[in-house]
């Protein structure tokens, strides 16, 4: 199986000379990413029962996070961090409007870098976390209830960075939409780009899908305490309950 392109992603009908820049991985990967970190917000703000969810979803952004770091590495052409990951040159060119090419701008990269970044530091910082009531992250028994009051205050303290990112990142999307006359959503839905001319992706087989989702899986099962000792028994009170 390729998952760059192939005869069952054709170019949309309207679109001029398309070149295929999104594999399906990193499409999925996103519109995933995007769904379940609303979800995860909703629920830590209804709280409660609604907790159980939080982590297990927050789980399920782990794994995607895992997943698309090893698919940065072993991805279609666009999908890989060396592909659009650029130093001050780039971001330089770039700002003074001379910059050409496919997939994340030079400066889009940051912003996709620190929302990785961020979301990374969110879920592990969660693992450590509790709620002062009765839900905590998975890896708590493994740290003092100190430090888990710590990781709290940096799970909260994350949440305002983690807004201000996604709030700049549809930001920026509407901007390219209303101001540069680009849509960036429409490759990020079916994969294909009109707007400069290039080589579509390549790369990205099933031996290196294989391997993400496996990495990810794994990294998922170790996070949800699966390698912890199990809790010591309760051992039931003979005393007289009256
Ligand atoms: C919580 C919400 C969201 C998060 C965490 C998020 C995160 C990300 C990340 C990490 C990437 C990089 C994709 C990759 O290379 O794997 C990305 C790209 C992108 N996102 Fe989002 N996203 C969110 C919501 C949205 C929404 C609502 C839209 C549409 C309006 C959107 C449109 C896009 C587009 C078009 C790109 C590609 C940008 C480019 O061409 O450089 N995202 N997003
Ligand atoms: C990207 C994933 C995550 C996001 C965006 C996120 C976000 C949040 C938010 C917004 C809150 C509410 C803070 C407040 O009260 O205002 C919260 C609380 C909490 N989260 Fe997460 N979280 C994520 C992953 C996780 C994971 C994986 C766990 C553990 C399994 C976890 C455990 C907790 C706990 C224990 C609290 C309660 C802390 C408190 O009482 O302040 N979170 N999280």
């Amino acid at each position: 199986m390729r998952v760059a392109s192939t005869d069952a992603n054709r170019p949309p009908a309207d679109q001029a000379s398309p070149v295929y820049v999104w594999d399906l991985p990193t499409r999925l990967f996103h519109w995933s990413l995007a769904i379940l970190v609303v979800a995860t917000f909703v629920a830590a703000k209804i709280g409660g029962n609604a907790m159980v969810w939080h982590g297990r979803i927050g789980l399920a952004i782990l794994g995607l996070l895992v997943f698309r770091i090893v698919w940065g590495l072993v991805g279609s052409t666009y999908a890989r961090f060396t592909q659009f990951v650029r130093g001050p040159t780039g971001i330089r060119v770039y700002l003074s409007g001379q910059w050409q090419g496919l997939g994340h701008n030079p400066l889009g990269a940051l912003s996709v870098l620190a929302l990785l970044g961020v979301l990374l530091l969110q879920v592990a910082s969660g693992l450590f976390a509790n709620d002062d009531i009765a839900f905590e992250g998975y890896l708590v028994p493994l740290i003092s209830s100190a430090t888990s009051g710590d990781f709290t205050g940096i799970h909260r303290l994350l949440e305002n960075a983690l807004l201000l990112l996604v709030a700049a990142h549809v930001g920026a999307i509407i901007y390219y939409a209303s101001v540069k006359k680009r849509n960036l959503v429409r490759p990020m839905l079916t994969g294909w780009d009109a707007g400069n001319p290039g080589q579509s992706a390549t790369g990205g087989g099933l031996f290196a899908l294989l391997l993400a989702v496996l990495i990810a899986g794994l990294a998922v099962w170790a996070a949800s305490g699966a390698l912890l000792p199990p809790p010591p028994p309760v051992i039931p009170s003979t005393a007289p309950t009256w």
